[in-house]
């Protein structure tokens, strides 16, 4: 093989490697976005987290805050998203709630929203007895 060829065979190489890992890759991004949809629940077997999701969308009674969190509230409180107070991190709900005058102050500002944090928490069907309790329960206030 003369110079020339080789320097266009290797690069050449490189690249299916390239074009063979990357296709795994959405392959792999592909199955892990389409699972969660994808599950069944076939009547009479065992399905986790559907209890939880009816529930969540105001399947029958009133909905208990570990629910809505679940459902809801949970998405963002729990891990801090966009500087949302953290589920069990009291310090920083009392700084809040001082700020606007105690619990029923937290509940307004969910009921109508405060910048990232969507109206209801995206709970359109949480009536506002449903919203305080869930605040209790994460605030631990
Ligand atoms: C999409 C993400 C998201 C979801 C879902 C969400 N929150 Fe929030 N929440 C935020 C963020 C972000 C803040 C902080 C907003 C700020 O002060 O800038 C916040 C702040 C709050 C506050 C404090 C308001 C204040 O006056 O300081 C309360 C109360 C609250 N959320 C309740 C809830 C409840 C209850 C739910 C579920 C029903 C919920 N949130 C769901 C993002 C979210």
């Amino acid at each position: 093989m003369n110079m020339i060829k080789k320097m266009l065979v290797a690069p050449a190489a490189v690249l299916a490697i390239w074009a063979a890992s990357a296709q795994a890759a959405t392959d792999d991004a592909i199955a892990a976005r389409l699972k969660p949809v994808g599950e069944v629940c076939v009547q009479g077997e065992e399905c986790k987290g559907v209890e939880i999701a009816s529930a969540a969308a105001g399947g029958g009674g009133a909905k208990s805050p570990d629910d809505i969190i679940a459902g809801h509230c949970g998405a963002c409180h729990s891990t801090g998203v966009l500087g949302a107070p953290k589920i069990g991190d009291t310090a920083a709900w009392k700084k809040r709630a001082d700020e606007q005058g105690g619990i029923d102050g937290l509940l307004a500002k969910a009921i109508t929203g405060i910048n990232a944090m969507p109206p209801k928490g995206t709970c359109g069907d949480c009536s506002d007895e449903e919203l305080k309790a869930t605040i209790e329960k994460m605030s631990g206030l």
